[in-house]
């Protein structure tokens, strides 16, 4: 075997350190939504960061980073890895950002190390995995693999009812959103390095969780619409309250997950608004959003119609007013079985501890998947915790991660 790339761990801790002081809140809490004043500073940096390492840097239409090594060998599809950098509010900084700049760092030691690629490889920074301000997780990488339709991209509104161009030309973005899908064979492969965001590796002191498997993902939005009006003078048996629905409803997420059948089936009621939102003041409106995840389409897909069923049952017997939209219902994801092997292979030739698993998270993976074979290694986070501003990935565990990526990288380039 070559000797192993040497990964500068204190230069990329340093660089996931400053990167996480680019955010709408105080540190340690990084929120970066899409296209925010943050986000874009951090696409800037890490735009900056790519070019220091003597890559082409070009971004598409929605905003998806490339950078890209080039190959000797010009007609070879390339090697891509990457993740994303924008973050839900009151997150940590670990989440995406390991497996973009940890990329960039696994390419400038295999550059160290002198290797020369024959195969290109493609670093992806994918625009907007969190569904933080359309409510729809990534939305760079399902365009990427033609899996949103135009239609449902013209109608996506953020909470201001502000649509994809004006954030598009904030971020000075043109172009037509057709020219983002890249075909099938567009890459030969895609590794995603990413923090586990579950307790598993750590409570089994493994180094490296190697993914066969994406649980599928699937949200809601529900509008509930009751009549309002004064806390202490409409009486109980005349009230229409939306909150009192919307909470009833979250109820409801809770028991279809529990009863689903299925010990993967999970579901959260993670944004609920209110209207007018004044104490002394009846709900009139509620807006909640409704995340159901399973590693079985099946259960899954029976969860979803319970809860919708509940819903309407729910409103009708309060006298509220329902609209429903299914954001997304995705399929879950399979790892290539070669890319899985080539992972295991080289864990264990650097003698770094592994184990295969499923992700219980979503990533852009799960959407690269649709056009090339894909994998992901997973890290240890402390206690588990992600999307939490404590969230945390020591220097040991990130080295080993991007030490794995770039032997990987090494072996799927040459
Ligand atoms: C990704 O951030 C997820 O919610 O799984
Ligand atoms: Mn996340
Ligand atoms: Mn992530």
């Amino acid at each position: 075997m070559k000797p192993a790339p040497e990964i500068d761990i204190g230069r990329l801790q340093k660089e996931i350190a400053e990167l996480a002081l680019i955010s709408e809140s105080p540190p340690p809490v990084v929120t970066r939504v899409l296209f925010s004043e943050a986000d874009l500073k951090a696409r800037a940096r890490v735009k900056d960061i790519c070019r220091q390492a003597r890559l082409a840097v070009r971004e598409d239409a929605v905003g998806n980073i490339f950078a890209r090594w080039e190959g000797t060998d010009k007609a070879a599809a390339a090697i891509a890895t990457g993740s994303h950098i924008d973050a839900i509010p009151n997150a940590g900084q670990y989440d995406g950002v390991v497996g973009v700049l940890g990329g960039i760092e696994a390419v400038r030691a295999l550059q160290r190390a002198g290797f020369q690629p024959r195969r290109a490889i493609e670093l992806i920074v994918f625009t907007a995995e969190e569904p933080t301000r359309f409510g729809l997780g990534c939305l760079g990488s399902r365009l990427l693999a033609g899996t949103l339709p135009p239609e449902k991209t013209a109608a996506l509104r953020d909470a201001e009812g502000r649509d994809l161009d004006f954030w598009r030309r904030q971020a000075g973005l043109g172009g037509s959103l057709d020219s983002v899908r890249l075909n099938a064979g567009a890459y030969a492969g895609f590794l995603e390095l990413h923090i586990e965001q579950g307790p598993v590796l750590e409570r089994e002191n493994i180094a490296i969780g190697i993914v066969e498997k994406i649980a599928a993902p699937s949200s809601l939005r529900l509008r509930l619409t009751g009549v309002g009006g004064h806390a202490g003078t409409v009486l109980m048996p005349e009230r229409r309250d939306a909150l009192l629905a919307g909470a009833e409803i979250a109820l409801a997420v809770e028991k279809a997950a529990v009863s689903s059948g299925s010990p993967d089936t999970v579901g959260t009621a993670g944004v609920f608004r209110v209207e007018p939102g004044a104490v002394n003041s009846v709900p009139s409106r509620a807006v909640l959003e409704i995340d159901v995840r399973d590693t079985n389409p099946a259960t899954l897909n029976a969860a979803l119609a319970q809860i919708e069923a509940a819903a309407a049952q729910i409103c009708q017997k309060r006298g509220i007013g329902l609209e429903l939209e299914r954001i997304n219902v995705d399929a879950p994801a399979m790892c290539d079985a070669r890319l899985v092997e080539l992972a295991v292979r080289v864990c264990a030739d650097l003698g770094v501890s592994s184990r295969n698993m499923i992700s219980r998270a979503y990533h852009d993976a799960l959407f690269m998947a649709r056009i090339c074979p894909i994998a992901m290694l997973f890290i240890p986070c402390r206690g588990g915790v992600s999307h939490r501003p404590d969230e945390y990935a020591g220097p040991e565990q990130i080295q080993k991660g991007v030490l794995v990526l770039a032997e990987a990288l090494r072996r799927l380039a040459e």
